[in-house]
This record gives structure tokens, sequence and C-alpha cells, in this order.
């Protein structure tokens, strides 16, 4: 099978990784990759989905697999499906559950799937009145896609109007922003639940934590993620019971009868509070770095499971685990959140230890390969250092013995990652 990966980050080069133990896989291309996907395929620079289309029919690919959500709310499956072309996720239409958190929100309470009270407004006046109605913190949320930070986590009244205001004139996230989404704020434990779906059939992954803020004890500032594992035993059979009777099973009803069946990774942000599993979010797409935690625990071949969703034949597909643990640490780069910082060269040092070297890897993310042929950390995180192992701790003591040999100017990274498991 020849494959084409649309992305550039850890989680692109995690499933490219998957794909290219695979023996069914003969090929693979990512548009754009970064300076290590080299060495699982060929990089491609072409960012026009006509293009991009264009490149897969004359390539013979059997598959496309879209990591990002930016090109899915953009319509990428659409191109790609009026062509013809075999390709993993949803339709532009689909992907509004990630695009538009109004969208979402409403299409959560339609089908009576468990989420935080809201309201959705584009009025000033009816965000007060509503921030006054609830106690603090108080959730303010824009409406579009800001690249993850158009969530604001007030700790006061005042503080949520400022922000709602923020929002609403255009200043703080523009276009995005104009619209909003006010909610009470969820006290619990979070977890990353990943549906493959083929618009009608799915496969549930073994649940993830991930670790939004930069520093240990989730203090600092929110980035993208620092690290995750999976399994999660902050899940039981009772939760994923409940995920699956009033989150999963809805949703993907609801989503066919109002005439946009959802294919690709359904990923549902989860607040746990009291035992009840409540939704705060979906994303479209693969959480990063969730996504280099779950690529190793899949035993069956990653062609068959995406190849399956994409072509609507989950039922006939019988998708494994390993029966272990993953932890992965991201390492990012020395002003990471804030702004980007200069290129420094990574060093890896040989891991003598056998068993260390064969139960760990690295997902390369923001990185670039420089004329001198080195390796550079270029992004904000640059890279995920990922253990495996028979429990969290031999997991997560590996993942930090791999993170012990990479070095790069201004590295960092928690220490701390599967704290709540361990
Ligand atoms: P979202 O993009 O909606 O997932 O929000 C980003 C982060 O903000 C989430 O991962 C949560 O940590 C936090 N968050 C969002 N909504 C709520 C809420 N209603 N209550 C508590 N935390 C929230
Ligand atoms: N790790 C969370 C996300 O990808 O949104």
């Amino acid at each position: 099978m020849k494959i084409l990966i649309i992305g550039s980050g850890g989680r692109e080069y995690a499933i490219g990784r998957a794909l290219k133990q695979d023996e069914n896989v003969e090929k693979i291309w990512f548009a754009p990759g970064n300076g290590a996907t080299d060495e699982l395929g060929e990089n491609l620079d072409i960012t026009d989905f006509d293009a991009l289309a264009d490149f897969a029919e004359a390539n013979g690919v059997d598959l496309t697999i879209v990591g990002p959500e930016a090109p899915l709310v953009e319509g990428i499956v659409n191109v790609f499906k009026a062509r013809g072309l075999t390709i993993f996720g949803p339709t532009a239409k689909a992907a509004q559950l990630e695009g538009s958190k109004i969208f979402m929100k409403n299409f959560l309470a339609r089908h009576n799937v468990p989420t935080a009270r809201y309201i959705e407004t584009d009025s000033l006046e009816d965000a007060y009145s509503f921030i006054n109605s609830l106690e603090a913190p108080i959730v303010v949320k824009a409406d579009g896609l800001c690249g993850g930070k158009g969530v604001i986590i007030a700790q006061s009244h005042d503080e949520a109007k400022k922000a709602a205001g923020e929002m609403l004139s255009g200043n703080a996230f523009g276009e995005a922003g104009t619209k909003i989404v006010v909610e009470e704020f969820l006290d619990g434990y979070e977890l990353s639940v990943f549906a493959i779906c083929d618009g009608k059939d799915y496969v549930v992954l073994p649940a993830a934590q991930d670790h939004k803020r930069l520093l240990n004890n989730d203090e600092g500032p929110n980035t993208g993620g620092m690290g995750a594992y999976a399994p999660t035993p902050l899940v039981n059979e009772d939760i994923y019971r409940k995920l699956d009777e009033r989150v999963i099973k809805p949703t993907l009803k609801g989503m066919e009868e109002e005439g946009m069946p959802f294919t690709g990774v359904l990923f549902i942000g989860v607040m746990v509070v009291k035992g009840e599993p409540i939704i705060l979010e979906y994303n479209v797409r693969f959480g990063d770095p969730e996504c280099e935690e779950l690529m190793p625990l899949l035993k069956s071949p990653a062609s068959e499971l995406f190849y399956k969703a994409a072509t609507g034949d989950l039922k006939n597909a019988k998708i494994e685990f390993h029966d272990k643990y993953a932890v992965g640490v991201v390492m990012a780069s020395k002003d990471y959140p804030y702004k980007s910082s200069p290129p420094a060269e990574i060093i890896i040092d040989e891991i003598h230890h056998e068993d260390v070297r064969e139960n760990t890897h690295i997902a390369f993310a923001g990185v670039s390969r420089g004329e001198d042929g080195k390796l550079y950390a270029t992004g904000g995180r640059v890279l995920v250092c990922v253990g495996l192992g028979e429990s969290i701790k031999e997991a997560r003591d590996r993942a930090y013995m791999l993170v012990g040999q990479v070095h790069f100017a201004g590295k960092q990274c928690r220490t701390d990652i599967a704290y709540q498991a361990l």
C-alpha cells in the first residue's frame, strides 16, 4: 500500500513510524513532514489540496491520512473524495465538531450528550448576564479555531467579562472570537478518549491522559501538551461503558442522521466529575502527544485500521492492542510556549542499556535537517521520548532514561508525566 500523510508534527511522525513497521506498506510520503520524517518516507513540498490530490492520483496513493485539524476544517477530505481518492478523516461539515465550538455544543445538546452548562452568544450583554449566573471559575471560549489558545479559564467574574469583551470585539482572536461560548467550570480529572470511526462502526482506543500545562504539578501556562500516557487506570469499565452509551453511540448516530456521517478520529475531551464522564470538547483528529503513545500500542497493522476506517469497513477489522503501557515525555524548546527559540543542534547519546534501547524511541516533531545533515530543534515542541513497559512506572522510567540521552540548548520538559496514575 502507498500512503500519503498530511502534517508535520510528532503525531504524523508516529503514524508514519507505525506504518513503516507494517509489511503491507510499501511507500510513505509526508506533506510537508519535518526534518526527521524523511527517514520514514519522502517529504513533499505541496500544500494546495488539488495539487495534493493530483500527486495522489499520479503516484497511485492508496490512502491519504490527515493529521491536523486545519486541512480537515478547510475541506481536504471533500476535495479527495470528489475525485474518488481514499482519504482518512471527516468532511468539512463533519469537522465542524472541532471547527466551531458553538456547533459542537449545540450538537451535544441536541443529542443529549452530557456537557458543561453553557450559552453561545455574540452579545456582550447576554454574556455578562450568564457570567453573573455562574460561580467562578468561569470558562470563556472563542467559537473558531485558535490554535489551542481560544479557551480562557477566568478566576473571577471580572476576568470572565474582560475575556468575553476582548473576544467579541475581535481584538483577541479576530473573526474566530466574534461568537463565544460561556460555560460552567467542571472540576475533575481530564482524559483523552479516541474512537476511530468509519461513518457507522468504530474502534475505541485505550484511554490516554495528556498534561496540558507547561510545568510540573500542572502549573504554568497551557500548551499543546507536554506528555501523555496510555492506557490510563483512571478509566474503569463503568466509564468506558458510559462513554460508549452516552457519548460515542449518540454522536455517531446523530452525525449520520444530520447528513454528515463521521469518518476519522473522534477525539473526545472528557472531564470525569464524581465518576461521570462529561464532554469538554470534540476534536476531529488525533491528539498530539497522545498519538505518539497510542500508535506503538497498536498490535494490528496500522494500515488495516486506517484503510478499513476510510473505506467504511471497520466491522470486518479485528483491531488489537498490546497489553502494555506507553508514556511519552515532550521535550520543548527554550521559549515554548511564549515565542520561538533559536535553532539548536540535537545530540542523542547512544543508549547502551539494551532493555532501554529496545523499549524506547523518539517521535520527532519541531525539527529541521540542517545543510550539514544534522538535526536541529526549530519548533516549540521538538520531540517526544516514548517508553513502553509492562507497567506505567516501567514505561515512565524508560521514557525518562531516553530523555537523559537527548541534548539541545534550552531543552525543557516536565519530570512528572503520568503522576496521576502512579
Ligand atoms: P478545550 O479546547 O475546550 O478542550 O479547552 C482547553 C482546556 O481547557 C481543556 O483541555 C480543559 O483543560 C480546559 N477546559 C475547557 N473547558 C472547561 C470546563 N468547562 N471546565 C474546566 N476546564 C475546562
Ligand atoms: N494533546 C491535545 C491536543 O492535541 O489537542
